[in-house]
């Protein structure tokens, strides 16, 4: 793909003071394929996320008691006549939510938890440049002419991240709470192949909101004196340290949501069988 040339005059770098070259980038570089793969990663994981959040099945294992994390906390009614919404032990804190087929089971948590990978700094690096091409790449004019950041409506509301950055603290302590309870069998105990999956997706959740910008600030970040806050110093420095990494665990973590699910889909509907160690 090569970069085409700028119908638009007398904007950004074809303003009249600039040094006049015609081509929108001088970059020979494969600067679109970083945009395109960020872009693929994205559509699979919402198509993924979005059929499986309406699909109400598949998503418990009674056994085990397994529960995907696209169903948690599973808020929906139980229906004994039509057999559907919330199968009851599925349902860790209760059931209000009417079962209605336009309502994921998890409807309480999911909204949530999109708002906050909306609003992450790194997703908003990630889809401001390959979506909105804001810029598409540095040292790349952007096709539109006019920029106002975050400072309008609707961009400024980016600003709350921090408490959707709570919020999702919350639902991992709930997501924790399905992982501990899931080391069961019919005879009591159990461990299988589930409960390290479900394991290892949780600790990699815990390492992405806690490696959140906005956790950063909170924790020590607003401080200016570390000297007198030795507590909060000692958290903000592991904190940044795992911040570093921020991009890395966004994405692994959108991996294992959705090999955890899958796992748990196909051990729900029989197509596979839990590889059991204990139980
Ligand atoms: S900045 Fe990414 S989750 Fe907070």
């Amino acid at each position: 793909m090569s970069a085409p040339t700028a119908d638009r005059k007398a904007t950004g770098v074809f303003s009249p003071s600039r040094a006049e070259i015609p081509q929108r980038t001088l970059r020979t570089d494969r600067w679109w394929q970083s945009p395109l793969i960020v872009n693929l990663g994205f559509a699979a994981f919402i198509i993924y996320a979005t059929v499986r959040a309406f699909l109400q099945n598949n998503y418990w294992v009674a056994e085990y008691h397994y529960l995907t994390p696209f169903y948690s906390p599973c808020f929906v009614k139980w229906n004994e006549a039509t057999q559907s919404g919330c199968i009851p032990e599925a349902s860790h804190f209760g059931q209000f939510l009417p079962d209605v087929w336009w309502l994921p089971y998890a409807a309480v948590s999911l909204p949530f938890l999109l708002l906050f990978r909306l609003t992450c700094y790194y997703y908003r690096g990630a889809y401001y440049r390959s979506v909105w091409q804001s810029p598409t790449a540095c040292a790349v004019p952007e096709p539109r002419a006019h920029y106002t950041g975050e400072t309008r409506l609707p961009l400024v509301i980016q600003n709350t991240h921090r408490y959707f950055f709570y919020i999702a603290v919350l639902i991992s302590l709930v997501n924790t709470y399905d992982a501990i309870t899931a080391f069961r069998s019919p005879s009591g105990f159990g461990f299988g192949l589930g409960n390290v999956i479900l394991v290892v997706n949780v600790l990699l959740l815990w390492t992405y909101t806690v490696s959140c910008h906005s956790c950063r600030h909170v924790v020590g970040g607003r401080l200016k004196h570390f000297s007198k806050h030795p507590v909060r110093y000692w958290m903000w420095t592991q904190v940044s340290r795992l911040n570093t990494r921020h991009k890395t665990y966004a994405w692994i973590t959108l991996g294992t949501l959705m090999l955890t699910d899958f796992y748990i889909m196909l051990v729900a509907s029989g197509t596979i069988s839990d590889l059991r160690f204990i139980g």
